[in-house]
């Protein structure tokens, strides 16, 4: 994209979302909630449980809303702290709809269908997906935007989405002839973390929706469990290499000490310098060592806040009200420079 136009000169601002679509795993931890707790001290952040992205594909009846109240226990278990960042759900801040049809009357049907994610979660029979799975990604930009948001903590599978994100506040900075009205939002998506592997098979990321559950650490997964699973992750005859460049072609265990990396902040030359050498007999425990240590007291945490759900109501409705404040005046200006009837 070409760019002599002004750019957006207002204030830096995060926002990020995590869909209440079954229990968190590793994957989301490290790609995404990690980084928004390391955030939150430097920056102005905005955190949402994206409910209304959640019924894109088919949700059991009666859970939605008590899978919205453990994804904000878990973001608070991971860190997150309300008194710092807006912590809501996406249903309950009108301007997210609003502005996601806007948003479909500036963005081209060839940006949408371009969407990998669409064809790999739609499947075979795109035809019977719904249309809502289609426009997903516009709905993932009207979040970003309606708040300014200038930067977006996400894992690597989102690359794409933030791409059309871009394109969709290029265009309409263009058409209406504003610009730098709304802000180019930049991925924030390097580090180890960034795209975690399925532990049994290293070239699928882990995923919520994997039907093997060995495939993935949940973030509720007690310390026994989370050894067994590492015990259980796929590998090969080798050993630990001496280099990151031998670990090319080797996507079980590249993950693997990727994860090791992520979790303990150290780079992957300093670890493979420790293991070199090693079958995975030494460094199997000493990564499910390391995993427990760092997600046993996160999960205690979450136990004991979604013990309170009426205070995790609370939170969530003043995080609401918050985000409410700052959207409603971006609203105005948005319905302004589309040029609706006002009274
Ligand atoms: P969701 O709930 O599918 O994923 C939440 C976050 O977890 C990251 N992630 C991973 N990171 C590393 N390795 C993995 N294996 C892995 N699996 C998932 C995702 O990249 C994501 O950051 N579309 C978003 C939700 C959303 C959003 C937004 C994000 C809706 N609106 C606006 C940012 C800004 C999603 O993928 O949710």
């Amino acid at each position: 994209m070409t760019d002599t136009t002004p750019a957006y000169t207002g204030p830096e601002r995060v926002f990020s979302g995590i869909q209440p679509t079954g229990s968190l795993h590793l994957g989301n931890y490290l790609g995404a909630l990690k980084k928004f707790v390391d955030l939150q001290d430097t920056h102005d952040c905005v955190f949402c449980v994206v409910d209304l992205h959640a019924i894109t594909m088919p949700v059991e009846k009666g859970v939605l809303a008590d899978q919205t109240r453990q994804i904000a226990a878990a973001f608070m278990a991971c860190g997150i702290d309300p008194a710092k960042s807006v912590m809501y759900a996406q249903s309950s801040v009108p301007a997210h709809v609003e502005l996601a049809w806007i948003f479909n009357c500036v963005a081209r049907m060839g940006w949408v269908e371009r969407m990998t994610q669409f064809k790999d979660k739609a499947g075979k029979d795109s035809e019977r997906a719904s249309v809502g799975l289609f426009t997903y990604p516009v709905l993932q930009a009207a979040d970003i935007l309606a708040y300014k948001a200038t930067h977006v903590p996400v894992g690597e599978d989102q690359k794409q989405h933030l791409e059309l994100s871009r394109d969709i506040a290029d265009r309409f900075n263009r058409e209406y002839d504003v610009p730098g009205f709304f802000p180019l939002p930049e991925p924030l998506i390097k580090g180890p973390g960034a795209r975690i592997m399925s532990l049994k098979d290293g070239t699928k990321k882990m995923s919520k929706s994997d039907p093997s559950d060995l495939s993935r650490i949940n973030l509720v997964d007690d310390s026994d469990t989370i050894a067994r699973k590492i015990r259980k992750a796929t590998t090969d005859a080798g050993v630990i290499p001496e280099t990151a460049e031998e670990l090319k072609g080797r996507p079980e265990v590249e993950n693997l000490v990727g994860i090791f990396a992520a979790l303990t902040g150290r780079g992957v030359e300093s670890i493979l310098g420790e293991f070199a050498g090693q079958g995975f007999g030494a460094f199997k425990p000493a990564l499910a060592d390391v995993t427990v240590a760092h997600l046993a007291p996160i999960t205690a945490r979450y136990r004991d806040i979604l013990a309170d759900p009426a205070e995790i109501d609370r939170t969530l409705a003043r995080g609401a009200q918050q985000a409410n404040a700052i959207a409603a005046p971006i609203m105005d200006d948005v319905r302004r420079v589309v040029g609706f009837w006002r009274p």
